[in-house]
């Protein structure tokens, strides 16, 4: 059942494709790392939830080859067919795209890894998701997720657009029933939801120059519409803060980072 009060505040589609991929391009190296790490291997059937465009998606299914595949899943069905038609050019068969609200999703031992990212801070019950999610995994495999907390974002020089960014952007995930600074509790919430013996590591990035220093400008675009319909601020105010950050972003000697993210991981036992 999908709960009410629940709605995911970034921009879809075509756009939200887009922003999804400098994001996936500037976390990649720390989530192979993950992956490396938690122990993903050839032959491997996977999961990923809430996959948005399936940049990890298509990187878990060449990670996982040969013998191995990868079903990817997300309620946004414009980000899965240009999933489905990045796959085909890259002539991946092993990577499957079904479009679902993970809310319905229910798959017991089915999986080798289970993985999700970025997801769980937009549910307002990530803790029966998790529970979910280890009950998916078979005897021997593995649950991975990262998570940001944003709380964790910093500037220099100060600078009030990039905080009216934080602030906003914060509260327009809590009243859609979210968490924005979910990353620091997921550890907590692995024990929470029954899952043991978890590993935990942080990672941030810091940005001077290049796509990845757009982001906080791209997500405050990406979920003005939703700052808008929650009465955070006015059209007007948006459209001020946008441009002050735009050339905030721009200026060589300013400094963005990006959230704290949280990377927390555990493998079941096998029988
Ligand atoms: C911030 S994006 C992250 C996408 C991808 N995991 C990544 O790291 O690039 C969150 C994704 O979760 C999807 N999403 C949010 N709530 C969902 C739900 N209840 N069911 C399925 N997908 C959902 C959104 O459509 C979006 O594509």
């Amino acid at each position: 059942m999908i709960p009410e009060h629940e709605r995911y505040v970034i921009r879809g589609g075509k756009e939200g494709y887009g922003r999804l991929l400098v994001l996936a391009r500037k976390c990649w190296p720390d989530t192979f790392a993950l992956f490396q790490r938690a122990g993903v291997t050839a032959g491997m059937r996977c999961l990923d939830l809430g996959c948005g465009g399936g940049a990890v998606t298509l990187e878990m299914a060449r990670m996982v080859a040969p013998g191995g595949n990868v079903v990817g899943i997300d309620m946004d069905e414009v980000k899965l067919e240009l999933a489905r038609q990045a796959a085909a050019k890259r002539h991946l068969a092993n990577v499957e795209f079904r479009k679902m609200n993970v809310n319905d999703w229910n798959e017991l031992g089915a999986y080798d890894a289970i993985y999700s990212r970025f997801l769980l801070q937009h549910l307002s019950r990530p803790i029966e998701l998790l529970r979910r999610m280890w009950a998916g995994v078979r005897p021997g495999g593995l649950l991975m997720v990262e998570d940001a907390d944003f709380e964790g974002w910093c500037c220099d020089p100060p600078n009030d657009a990039f905080d009216f960014f934080v602030r906003s952007y914060n509260e327009v995930v809590r009243r859609n029933g979210g968490d924005p600074t979910l990353g620091r509790r997921l550890h907590r919430y692995f024990l929470e939801a029954g899952i043991p013996d978890s590993h935990l590591a942080v990672v941030q990035s810091v940005s001077v120059e290049g796509e990845a220093k757009t982001l906080p400008w791209s997500t405050l675009k990406f979920s003005s519409e939703a700052i808008v319909a929650a009465h955070l601020a006015s059209p007007a105010e948006l459209s001020v803060a946008l441009a002050t950050l735009e050339k905030f972003t721009n200026d060589p000697t300013t400094l963005v980072s990006g959230p704290r993210n949280f990377q927390v991981w555990s493998r079941r036992k096998s029988t």
